[in-house]
C-alpha cells in the first residue's frame, strides 16, 4: 500500500502528463494576461472569504479544477494593467529555470551539492561585478532577497570596519549606520537585528526631490561622534523604494572615503540599470562602493527570490560569517569560493543562478538593457501624461519606473484629498481592472505605480487616469 502510494507520487508518466498540462495552461494564461483586454488583474476578496474558499476547496474541490481556481484567485503580474509593487513579470524561461531548480533540488551549501549551479553563480556574479565597474578581485554571490543581502552586507561592513571583533566578542561600542530617511525599511530592520538598536540608525533628511541631503552628512556624522556612536557604514539608495529617486552616490562615496566608512549601495530595485546604456548614469558612483545589492526579481525579469550581493574586494565576501561547520566546509587556507554556505546566510538555498545564467545565455546582457530602458522610458511617458493633466499632480518628477501622484482638486483641503486618494486606491483594488499601490510622503497620500510590464502602453496610462478621475468625481462631486 505504502509502496504503491510512493510509486504513484514518483511516477514519471504522471509527472510528464501533469507537467505538459501545466505548461499548456500557463502558456494560455500568459497569452491572455499579456493581451490584458477583458481579464482582471486581481480578483480581490477579503482575507476571511479567501480563507473560506480554500478551506472548502481543500475538502470538496475537484483536483482537476485546482489550477484554474488558483489562477483566478491570484494577482496577474503579466497583465499590462499591473502597475503595483516592484515584482517582475517573470520571463517565461525563468519559469522553466524555476521548475528545474525545484525539481533537481541541489542544496547549494557545499560544492558537490550543486556543482553546475555553483559554477554558474561564479560566472554570473563575476559578470555583474564587471558591469558594476568593480576592479579585478571583486566577487560576490547570490542570496535570498534584498532584505537578507542588505543585512549580509552590513554584517560584512561591521566585520571590516568596527573597532573590535563583534562576531566573537559581542558589541562593545555603540555602532551605527548612516542612511537616508527614505531608505527601504529593511536597512532599519537589519540594524536592529544586528543589535544596534534605534540609536544605531542615523536617518539623514532628504531634499525636496526625496534624495538624501548630502549637505547634512558631515553635521550628522560629527553629532553621532559627540553622542558616543561609532559609525561604520553609510548606505545609498539606488533608488529609494517609495519614490524611485536615486541618492547622489558619488557624494556618498566621497564622504565614505574621507571618513573611512564602508559604502554600501542598495540597488535592489535599480541595479538592472547597470546594463542600460541610457540610464546607467543614475548609478554613477556605485563603482566606488564596497558592496552593492541587486535584486533579480525586481528589474531583471526573474521570479522571487534571487539577489546578487557583490563586493569590491572579494575577500570580504568570505569573511562575514566565521561560524565553524567543519563537517561541511573544507579546512582550507585558500578561500573556497565554491562552498557557498561558508559565504552566504543560507545553508540550503535554491539553484537561483539558473535564472540568471539561462536568461543571459539565451538572450545576452542586452535583454536587461532592453527591459530596464523600456520600463524607465514608460515611467517618464506616464509622468508626462500626469503632468499635462489638470486633475493630477506628481509627488516628484520620476527618475525610474516608480511614480507617485495624486488626484487633486483645489476645492478640497489636504485632509479631504488624502481621504479621497485613499478611497480611490481601495476602490481600484476591489474593482481589479488595474492594480496600483499607495504611499504617504510628507503627510500627503499618493497613489503609487511601478511600471513593471514592458507591454503597458500610453493607452493603459490614459485608461488608468480616466478610471481614477471618474472615481474621484463620484467621491467628491463638483458643483
Ligand atoms: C530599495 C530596496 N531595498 C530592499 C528591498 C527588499 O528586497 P526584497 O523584497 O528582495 O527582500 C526592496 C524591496 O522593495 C527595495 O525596494
Amino acid at each position: 500500500m505504502g509502496k504503491d502510494l510512493l510509486g504513484e507520487v514518483y511516477s514519471p508518466s504522471d509527472f510528464r502528463h501533469q507537467g505538459h498540462q501545466l505548461i499548456d495552461k500557463l502558456a494560455d494564461h500568459l497569452e491572455e494576461s499579456l493581451k490584458g483586454e477583458n481579464s482582471k488583474v486581481i480578483d480581490w476578496k477579503i482575507p476571511v472569504e479567501e480563507h473560506k474558499f480554500w478551506k472548502r476547496f481543500f475538502k470538496e474541490g475537484d483536483p482537476d479544477d485546482f489550477l484554474e481556481r488558483m489562477l483566478e484567485h491570484t494577482i496577474h503580474i503579466h497583465h499590462p494593467k499591473y502597475m503595483g509593487h516592484q515584482i517582475s513579470p517573470a520571463a517565461p524561461i525563468t519559469g522553466l529555470s524555476g521548475l528545474l531548480s525545484a525539481f533537481m533540488n541541489n542544496g547549494m551549501g557545499i560544492y558537490e551539492m550543486g556543482a553546475a549551479p555553483t559554477a554558474m553563480e561564479r560566472v554570473v556574479t563575476d559578470m555583474l561585478c564587471s558591469t558594476v565597474g568593480y576592479p579585478e578581485g571583486a566577487n560576490g554571490f547570490l542570496t535570498s532577497g534584498g532584505t537578507l543581502a542588505n543585512l549580509t552586507a552590513l554584517l560584512s561592513a561591521r566585520k571590516n570596519k568596527a573597532s573590535h571583533d563583534v562576531w566573537n566578542e559581542g558589541t562593545k561600542t555603540n555602532l551605527a549606520v548612516m542612511v537616508s530617511e527614505e531608505a527601504h525599511y529593511c536597512i532599519d530592520r537589519a540594524v536592529r537585528i544586528m543589535g544596534l538598536g534605534e540609536n544605531g540608525i542615523i536617518k539623514i533628511p532628504t531634499n525636496a526631490d526625496f534624495s538624501i541631503r548630502t549637505d547634512k552628512l558631515e553635521e550628522a556624522y560629527q553629532q553621532a561622534k559627540e553622542n558616543g556612536l561609532e559609525v561604520f557604514a553609510i548606505v545609498g539608495s539606488a533608488p529609494a523604494t517609495a519614490t524611485g529617486i536615486h541618492d547622489n552616490l558619488e557624494s556618498l562615496a566621497r564622504f565614505a572615503q574621507e571618513n573611512g566608512l564602508w559604502f554600501h549601495v542598495d540597488a535592489a530595485h535599480g541595479g538592472g540599470a547597470f546594463f542600460s546604456e541610457k540610464y546607467k548614469h543614475l548609478l554613477s558612483g556605485a563603482a566606488m562602493s564596497d558592496s552593492v545589492v541587486i535584486d533579480g526579481h525586481k528589474m531583471m525579469m526573474m521570479p522571487g527570490i534571487t539577489t546578487a550581493l557583490l563586493f569590491r574586494d572579494g575577500t570580504n565576501s568570505h569573511t562575514t560569517f566565521r561560524q565553524k561547520a567543519d563537517y561541511l566546509l573544507e579546512a582550507s587556507r585558500e578561500e573556497d569560493w565554491y562552498n557557498l554556505a561558508k559565504r552566504t546566510f543560507e545553508c540550503t538555498k535554491h539553484m537561483m543562478s539558473l535564472h540568471w545564467y539561462m536568461l543571459l545565455k539565451q538572450y545576452g546582457p542586452v535583454i536587461f538593457d532592453t527591459f530596464v530602458s523600456t520600463l524607465y522610458d514608460l515611467g517618464h511617458q506616464f509622468a508626462d501624461l500626469i503632468d499635462q493633466h489638470p486633475d493630477f499632480e506628481l509627488a516628484v518628477r520620476p527618475m525610474t519606473n516608480i511614480l507617485c501622484f495624486r488626484y487633486r482638486d483645489k476645492n478640497h483641503d489636504e485632509e479631504a484629498l488624502n481621504r479621497i486618494n485613499q478611497k480611490i486606491r481601495q476602490q481600484i483594488l476591489e474593482e481589479g481592472t488595474f492594480y496600483i499601490v499607495q504611499t504617504k510622503l510628507r503627510g500627503k497620500h499618493y497613489l503609487r505605480t511601478t511600471i513593471m510590464n514592458p507591454f503597458t502602453t500610453a493607452e493603459h496610462f490614459r485608461g488608468l487616469l480616466e478610471n481614477i478621475k471618474q472615481k474621484a468625481e463620484q467621491l467628491s462631486p463638483r458643483n
